[in-house]
This record gives structure tokens, C-alpha cells and sequence, in this order.
């Protein structure tokens, strides 16, 4: 099964980092990544990761002006495509057809394709321009998931924001989560 992962240049690179570790774990799940030039320099200036070791979590990395890449074909099938942290700047790409990059291509040929496509697009606030821009990506069935805070867990921790985060990324690709199901509040 394979599934692309993009990195754009948004704040949240530890979101991609944890779930390119977690898809790692998963028997038969295959990991194609690509990072935008944005994704790069933000993993620089945000974090304390090496691009190379983020890079090396994945099974097949390409590079993001690689316009000849297999991904940029319908033809090579794969079960759907997850942009975390995604920027504004690529939303709006997606959302024009303007595929300048292989990552924006890659998006593009899931939407063609009517492939699973999952957006973790990280700005704040929105803005109008933003806000039209996703509407009109989420009726074109992809799936917007802003990197919310959950705190009806118990943990309070950043990690556990983060692992909430993945496991309803893994649901939305049917991949095992260990989300804990919600089963209402216990008042006994
Ligand atoms: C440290 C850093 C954090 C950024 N955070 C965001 C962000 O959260 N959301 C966003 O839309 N753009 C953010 N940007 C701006 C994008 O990186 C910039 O628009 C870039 O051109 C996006 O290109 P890409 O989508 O191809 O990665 C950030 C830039 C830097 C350097």
C-alpha cells in the first residue's frame, strides 16, 4: 500500500516527522516523500531535525522539481496522499490545478484520480483568501485537518496532541489507529 507524504514549509514539521515514524511501523504500508524548498527551511528553522534523517524514514524520497517522478502519473497507483504540515501557498496551488512542483502534481492526480487526499493545512489565523481556498478543496472531497488541539484526553502533553493529530490521520487512510474511541462521558 503505498502512500505519499508531502512536507511543505508550514509550522508543525514534528506532525510529519511522527507520522512518517508511525506509518514506518505499519506492515505493508510503503512511504513516498516528497519536501518542498519551504518544507527544507523550515525543518531548519524550526526544529532540531536533520532533513536527511527525516528523509531517511521514508521507503522512496523524491525531489520536489522532479517532474518526471512516477507520482506524477495516474498510471502508478498509490492509496492516497497525506501534506503535513501543509502552507497556504500550496492549498492555494492545489486548489488552482497549478502544479509548478511534484508535490502540487502529485496532489493534482489524486483529485483526477478521486484518490484519498488529506490536508493538515497549519496557518492562523485563516484567512477569507484561505478559507474559500479549503472550502472549495472540501467539495471536491479532499479532507481539511487543521492540526487542532484535542483536550478531552487525558494527557495534556504536546506528544499527545501530536499522536491525536495521526491517529485520525491513519483513520481517514483506514490504517490502524491507536485512537481510543470516544464512548461518551462516564457519569457512574
Ligand atoms: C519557519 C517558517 C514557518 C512558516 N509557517 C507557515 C505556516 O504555518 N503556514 C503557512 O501557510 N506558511 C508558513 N510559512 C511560509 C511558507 O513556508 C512559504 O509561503 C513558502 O513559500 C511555502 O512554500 P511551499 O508550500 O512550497 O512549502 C512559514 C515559513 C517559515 C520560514
Amino acid at each position: 500500500m503505498r502512500i505519499i507524504v508531502g512536507i511543505t514549509g508550514a509550522s508543525g514539521i514534528v506532525i510529519a516527522v511522527t507520522l512518517l515514524k508511525r506509518l514506518k511501523e505499519i506492515d505493508g504500508v510503503e512511504t513516498h516523500l516528497i519536501v518542498t524548498d519551504g518544507g527544507e527551511l523550515t525543518i531548519r528553522d524550526e526544529t532540531d531535525f536533520d532533513v536527511y534523517d527525516i528523509k531517511r524514514l521514508a521507503d522512496v524520497v523524491y525531489d520536489v522539481h522532479e517532474m518526471d517522478a512516477s507520482i506524477a502519473s495516474g498510471s502508478f497507483l498509490v492509496e492516497g496522499m497525506v501534506i503535513v504540515p501543509c502552507t497556504m501557498k500550496t492549498v492555494a496551488g492545489i486548489v488552482c490545478g497549478y502544479s509548478d512542483n511534484l508535490l502540487l502534481r502529485a496532489a493534482d492526480v489524486c483529485i483526477k484520480e478521486k484518490r484519498k487526499l488529506v490536508l493538515v493545512p497549519r496557518e492562523m489565523p485563516f484567512s477569507r483568501i484561505h478559507l474559500r481556498n479549503m472550502k472549495e478543496l472540501a467539495n471536491l472531497g479532499v479532507v481539511i485537518m487543521p492540526p487542532v488541539m484535542t483536550f478531552y484526553n487525558t494527557k495534556m502533553t504536546i506528544e499527545s496532541h501530536v499522536d491525536h493529530i495521526i491517529n485520525k490521520i491513519l483513520l481517514q487512510l483506514g490504517l490502524p489507529a491507536d485512537a481510543t474511541e470516544w464512548q461518551g462521558k462516564d457519569r457512574n
